[in-house]
C-alpha cells in the first residue's frame, strides 16, 4: 500500500503550522502563573492555544507583506499591485479552477489586468506570486535575468509524477546535462528528414478520406493527435504506438461511435493515459503549492504507469543492445549523432541509466507531441474560418510543391506565406498559453519607463506569465491584434516584432527556448502541405460538435477573437479544442488519388 501524497503533504507541512498552538499550550500556564499565581483557567489556555496558530499565520502574512514593502522601498522599488482576494487566496484558486473548467482561456487574468495593470501580485496561502503579460518583464524572467529565476521546487513537485527530472522539469546543472545531452539530436540534418512524417501523414489522410467518403465528418484534432503521436514515437524510439491503426472516432451522435470505438485497443489506452496524465497535472498547477490535498492519492500515477508499460521494454531493449555491442568490443561507434539513429539510439550511447533515459524521452514526447497537434488543429480551424487565407496558402503550396509530390526541406524555405500563416496561428493560439517560473532570490524587474519605479520580486515568488494574452494585446500588435491575418508577419506591421522581438514568444525565449522549434515548423508545414494537396475546402460541422463544447451564447457579444469563436479553446498544459474539432472537408479536384 502506498501512503497518500495528501497525507505526506500534511505530515510535512502541518506540524510547523501548528507549532504556535503547541507552544502556547505548554508555555502559557507558566506565564499566567507568574502573573496570577492563584487561579489559572484551563478554558482560557485551551482557547488561546486554538487561536494561536491562525493568529500567527495572519500576523506573519501581514508581516511578510510589510517587510516586502520595506525591502522594495529600500531598493527604490515597489511591489506590483495586489489583487483583492478573500480567505487567504481560496477565492483566487476557485476563480482559476472555474476559469479552467468553464471559461475562456485567460479571462480571469484579463479582468485583473484591466483593474490593476498588466503586472500584479497575488497571495495564495501565504505563497507569493506575480502575473505578467509585459514583454519587458517576460524577457527579464526568461533571458536577461535568467539566473534570478528557475522552474523551482513547486513546479517540480507538480510535474514530477509525469516528467520525472527530464529537461523540462529540472534546473541548474541537471537541466544543463539534459539539454546538452539532447541538443545535438536536433541538428539541421537530423530534423530535415521527412520520411517518418510522410508515412504517417499518408496513413492519416487516407483514413480521413475514406471516412469522409462514407459520409461522416471527422474530428481533426483526434486525427492529427494520432499523426503526431505515431510520428513522435517512431522518431524518438524507432517504434511507433500505431495509434492510427486504432481507427478514427465517429461523431458521438452516430451509433457507430460506440460499436466501433475501441477503448481497449493498446494504442488508445496509451493515448488516453498520456492525455489524462497531462490533464491532471495541469489541475495541480491551478491548485498551487497545496495541490496534494486536492488529490490525496497521486492521480497522475495510474496514467504514468500505463505510459511506462509501453516505453520501458523499448528502453530496456536499447540498453541491452548497447551493452551487447560494448561486450563484443564494438565500442568504436561515435558519440556523434548518426544518420538513421533515433533519439533513444543516440542517448543510450551517453547514458545507460534507465530512469534518465525514460525521463528524457517522455519529456520530449510531451514537449513535442501535443504542441504540434494543437498548432495543426488551430491552423485548420483558422483555414475553415478564413477562406481567403486558405486560398492563398493553397496557391503557394500548388505553386512551390505541386499537387502530389512530398515537400522537401528546400521547398519549405521558399514558402513565406505558409510560415506566416503558422506564425499567425501560434500568435492567437500559442500551444503553451501560460507558463511560470519562480524567483531564486529577491530581485528587481526594471522600470518600464523613465521616472517609474522597478518592481520588487521577493524570494520564492511564483512568476506566472501568459504569451496567449501578450499576443493579443492591441497596444503591442496594433488595433487589429484580435484579427487573424498572416500578412501582419509580411507587411509593415512586422515592425512591431522587429522592434520588440519579445512580443512574439510561442516557443519561449532565452536559454530554455524550445529545442524543437525547427522540428515543429517542419512537421506542421509538412502536414499542412500534404493536407492541402488533397483537400481544398474545410467546413466546421456544428451539427455533430457535442453541444456542451459549443461556445455559450453570451460570448458572441465579446469583442475580438472570443466573440467569433465557434469552438471552445481549452488550456491544460497545452491548448486544445474542447469536444474535438469536427470538420467536413472537400477533396481537391486535382488531387493525386491515394
Ligand atoms: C508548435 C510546436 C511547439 C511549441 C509551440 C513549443 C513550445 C515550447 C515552449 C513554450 C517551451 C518552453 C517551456 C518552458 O520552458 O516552460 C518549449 C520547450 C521545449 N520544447 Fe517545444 N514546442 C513545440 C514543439 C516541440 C517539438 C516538436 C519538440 C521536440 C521534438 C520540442 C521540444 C522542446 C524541449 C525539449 C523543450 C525544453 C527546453 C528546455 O527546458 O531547455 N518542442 N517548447
Ligand atoms: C499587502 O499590502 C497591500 C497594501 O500595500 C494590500 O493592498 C494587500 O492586500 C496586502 N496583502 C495581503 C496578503 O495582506
Ligand atoms: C479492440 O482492440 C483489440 C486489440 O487490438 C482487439 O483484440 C479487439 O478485437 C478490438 N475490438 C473491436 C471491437 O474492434
Ligand atoms: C480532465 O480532468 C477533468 C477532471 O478530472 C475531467 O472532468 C475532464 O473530463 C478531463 N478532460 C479531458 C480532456 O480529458
Ligand atoms: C515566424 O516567426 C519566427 C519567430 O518565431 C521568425 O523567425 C520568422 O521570421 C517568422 N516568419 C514569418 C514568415 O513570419
Amino acid at each position: 500500500m502506498t501512503i497518500p501524497i495528501g497525507l505526506v503533504h500534511l505530515l510535512k507541512h502541518l506540524p510547523p503550522k501548528l507549532a504556535p498552538s503547541l507552544v502556547t499550550y505548554v508555555a502559557l500556564p507558566y506565564g499566567l502563573r507568574l502573573l496570577y499565581p492563584t487561579h489559572v483557567s484551563g478554558l482560557i489556555i485551551l482557547l488561546a492555544s486554538i487561536i494561536a496558530s491562525p493568529l500567527y499565520l495572519i500576523i506573519s502574512t501581514l508581516y511578510t507583506n510589510f517587510s516586502n514593502r520595506n525591502a522594495a522601498a529600500a531598493n527604490g522599488a515597489v511591489m506590483p499591485p495586489y489583487i483583492e482576494a478573500s480567505w487567504g487566496g481560496v477565492s483566487t484558486i476557485k476563480a482559476f479552477v472555474n476559469n479552467l473548467k468553464n471559461g475562456y482561456p485567460g479571462d480571469i487574468f484579463i479582468e485583473w489586468c484591466e483593474k490593476y495593470g498588466n503586472t500584479f501580485s497575488m497571495t495564495i496561502f501565504s505563497q507569493n506570486g506575480i502575473f505578467t503579460t509585459e514583454p519587458q518583464y517576460i524577457k527579464a524572467i526568461l533571458a536577461t535575468q535568467f539566473d534570478d529565476f528557475e522552474k523551482g521546487p513547486i513546479t517540480f513537485s507538480q510535474m514530477g509524477t509525469l516528467l520525472g527530472t527530464g529537461v523540462f522539469n529540472s534546473d541548474g546543472d541537471r537541466w544543463k546535462f539534459h539539454r546538452s545531452m539532447t541538443r545535438p539530436f536536433f541538428s539541421k540534418d537530423r530534423i530535415s528528414d521527412f520520411d517518418v512524417f510522410g508515412r504517417h501523414a499518408d496513413d492519416a489522410l487516407t483514413q480521413t478520406k475514406a471516412r469522409l467518403a462514407a459520409g461522416y465528418p471527422i474530428d481533426f484534432q483526434d486525427m492529427v493527435s494520432r499523426f503526431t503521436l505515431d510520428s513522435a514515437t517512431e522518431f524518438l524510439f524507432g517504434q511507433d504506438v500505431r495509434s492510427l491503426s486504432a481507427g478514427l472516432p465517429y461523431p458521438s451522435s452516430s451509433p457507430l461511435s460506440i460499436t466501433s470505438s475501441n477503448d481497449s485497443h493498446p494504442a488508445n489506452v496509451f493515448a488516453t493515459a498520456f492525455t489524462e496524465g497531462q490533464n491532471v497535472t495541469s489541475l495541480r498547477q491551478r491548485y498551487g503549492i497545496n495541490w496534494p490535498l486536492f488529490e490525496w492519492n497521486d492521480r497522475v500515477l495510474p496514467h504514468k504507469t500505463i505510459v511506462n508499460r509501453f516505453v520501458d521494454p523499448i528502453i530496456s531493449a536499447a540498453i541491452a543492445k548497447h551493452k551487447a555491442r560494448v561486450a563484443v568490443g564494438d565500442v568504436a561507434e561515435s558519440k556523434e549523432v548518426q544518420e538513421e539513429e533515433t533519439l533513444l539510439d543516440y542517448l543510450v550511447k551517453i547514458t545507460q541509466d534507465h530512469q534518465t533515459l525514460q525521463d528524457e524521452i517522455l519529456n520530449i514526447m510531451i514537449a513535442g507531441r501535443d504542441t504540434t497537434a494543437c498548432t495543426l488543429t488551430f491552423a485548420v480551424y483558422m483555414l475553415a474560418e478564413n477562406p481567403h487565407v486558405l486560398k492563398r496558402v493553397r496557391e503557394e503550396i500548388l505553386e512551390v510543391v505541386g499537387p502530389s509530390r512530398q515537400p522537401t526541406h528546400d521547398d519549405l524555405r521558399g514558402m513565406k506565406y505558409l510560415r506566416a500563416f503558422i506564425n499567425e496561428t501560434l500568435r492567437l493560439y500559442p500551444a503553451v498559453p501560460f507558463n511560470a517560473r519562480a524567483s531564486r532570490h529577491a530581485t528587481l524587474l526594471p522600470a518600464k519607463a523613465p521616472g517609474q519605479k522597478p518592481f520588487y520580486i521577493p524570494p520564492m515568488t511564483t512568476a506566472v506569465y501568459s504569451v496567449f494574452l501578450m499576443h493579443r494585446r492591441t497596444d503591442l500588435w496594433g488595433s487589429d491584434a484580435l484579427k487573424f491575418d498572416p500578412d501582419r508577419f509580411l507587411d509593415d506591421r512586422v515592425e512591431y516584432i522587429t522592434k520588440n522581438p519579445f512580443i512574439f514568444l510561442p516557443f519561449n525565449g532565452g536559454p530554455r527556448i524550445c529545442l524543437g522549434q525547427q522540428f515543429a515548423y517542419h512537421e506542421s508545414s509538412f502536414f499542412l502541405i500534404r493536407l492541402l494537396q488533397r483537400f481544398s475546402d474545410f467546413k466546421l460541422a456544428p451539427d455533430v460538435q457535442p453541444s456542451w463544447s459549443k461556445p455559450p451564447a453570451d460570448w458572441a457579444k465579446c469583442p475580438g477573437a472570443k466573440g467569433k469563436e465557434k469552438v471552445i479553446p481549452g488550456a491544460h498544459l497545452t491548448m486544445y479544442v474542447k469536444g474535438g474539432l469536427w470538420l467536413r472537408m472537400e477533396e481537391a479536384k486535382n488531387a493525386e488519388s491515394t
